[in-house]
């Protein structure tokens, strides 16, 4: 069996360092891609910095990561859309429950994409382009399209009614809103969204029809005024405040279901702490006791709220045709661009913990990417 390097998680809580793991072989409905280039997302350094308390069936030594490009270089026996060195991208499942992160994770030189959950990297992309899609992408599918979250039509399906709809985006500068404002306009919806004023520019140019500041103290009022009497089929909360904002615009427009993506309150200040506990029993108290408050918010005023899993279309019917059909169509039509734009941060396994530290210091309309 031939070997390849990672950059480990060695411990919880440990730096990520350079070692050498097994190559797999891919199973039935995997590719093995020759990885080129990744992005951080902010749960690798929470699962980083928390995993004994979030991701408690981690094992460690582990490989972190979700979002890959690279090249094929050998296929399952059931593989029908890819060829060897074809270039793809895709969304490693790694870190999931009953996962295996060491053969999953993106975080290495070699690593297995299930073949449903990868699509082929136009020649117009860079590698460090289509990394930026994976968890992004796959997340905002999720909140947008699955039944039990906004339960929307997808890119493609016929639209039963004249009403076109608003979809409201909490967040819509993040890698997450960025890929939802344009799969909802894709599927033929209105976006009103929110982002700082330096990257209304941005959100507008991917579809959405008004954008508003998360941080002015009239967004809830503003988004409602953009609004403006039309039907609300749904909202996606991203970033702190988002979830009881949307229950406020939900609530004064006259419903609509509601997809969480975020908590309440960031683990960023747990992360960088030298020691979890007992930090971790406020922290996660507050998290608890917020999304409590929240859930039964918004049940009061008969909306349906519920956490997303962007990693979730691994087991359902959308995941599938998401990654099979509906990317790669949008993909050649220009209705789906890479976004954020990707920040290049470093080349090689050994920049990836710098690479997770700058993405927890914060980002703004920009995903952090390392070549490898
Ligand atoms: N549940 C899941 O499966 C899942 C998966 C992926 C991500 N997430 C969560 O979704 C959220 C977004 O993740 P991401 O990777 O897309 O984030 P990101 O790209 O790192 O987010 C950075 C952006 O957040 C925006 N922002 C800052 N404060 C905000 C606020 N209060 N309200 C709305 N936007 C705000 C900033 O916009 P401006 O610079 O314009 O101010 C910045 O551009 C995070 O909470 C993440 O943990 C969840």
């Amino acid at each position: 069996m031939s070997a390849h390097a990672a950059a480990l998680l060695p411990a919880p809580r440990a730096a990520l360092t350079r070692g050498t793991v097994d190559t797999p072989v891919p199973a039935t409905d995997e590719v093995l891609v020759r990885v080129r280039a990744v992005a951080v997302n902010p749960v690798d350094w929470v699962i980083q910095g928390t995993s004994r308390i979030t991701y408690r069936w981690l094992r460690t030594p582990a490989v972190l990561g979700s979002d890959v490009s690279g090249e094929v270089v050998a296929i399952g026996s059931d593989v029908t859309r890819f060829r060897v060195g074809q270039r793809v991208f895709g969304l490693a499942t790694g870190t999931d429950r009953g996962r295996n992160p060491l053969r999953e994770g993106a975080f290495q030189e070699y690593t297995t994409l299930l073949e449903r959950l990868t699509a082929p990297t136009p020649d117009d992309l860079s590698d460090e382009q289509a990394a930026v899609f994976p968890l992004g992408l796959s997340t905002a599918a999720c909140a947008l399209f699955q039944p039990q979250h906004l339960g929307l039509r997808m890119p493609g399906d016929p639209a039963p009614t004249p009403d076109r709809g608003v979809v409201v985006i909490w967040g819509g500068s993040t890698s997450v809103g960025m890929n939802a404002v344009q799969l909802a306009r894709a599927a033929g919806y209105d976006v009103v969204t929110t982002a700082s004023a330096r990257n209304a520019a941005i959100v507008r140019d991917l579809g959405a029809d008004a954008v508003v500041d998360h941080r002015s103290p009239s967004a809830v009022a503003e988004l409602v005024t953009a609004i403006g009497g039309r039907p609300v089929v749904g909202a996606v909360a991203l970033g702190a405040g988002s979830t009881d904002a949307c229950i406020d615009v939900l609530a004064r427009t006259g419903g609509g279901r509601l997809a969480m993506a975020s908590t309440p309150l960031s683990l960023d200040a747990l992360v960088g702490r030298r020691r979890l506990f007992p930090a971790m029993l406020p922290v996660f108290t507050r998290i608890g006791l917020a999304t409590l408050r929240s859930t039964l918010r918004a049940r009061r005023r008969g909306i349906r709220a519920a956490f997303v899993w962007g990693s979730s279309l691994r087991d359902d019917e959308m995941g599938p045709r998401l990654w099979g059909e509906v990317v790669p169509r949008l993909l050649a039509e220009g209705s789906l661009r890479p976004a954020p734009d990707p920040l290049v941060v470093g080349d090689g396994l050994d920049a990836l913990q710098g690479a997770l530290d700058r993405q927890r210091a914060g980002v703004s309309a920009q995903k952090i990417v390392v070549r490898v």
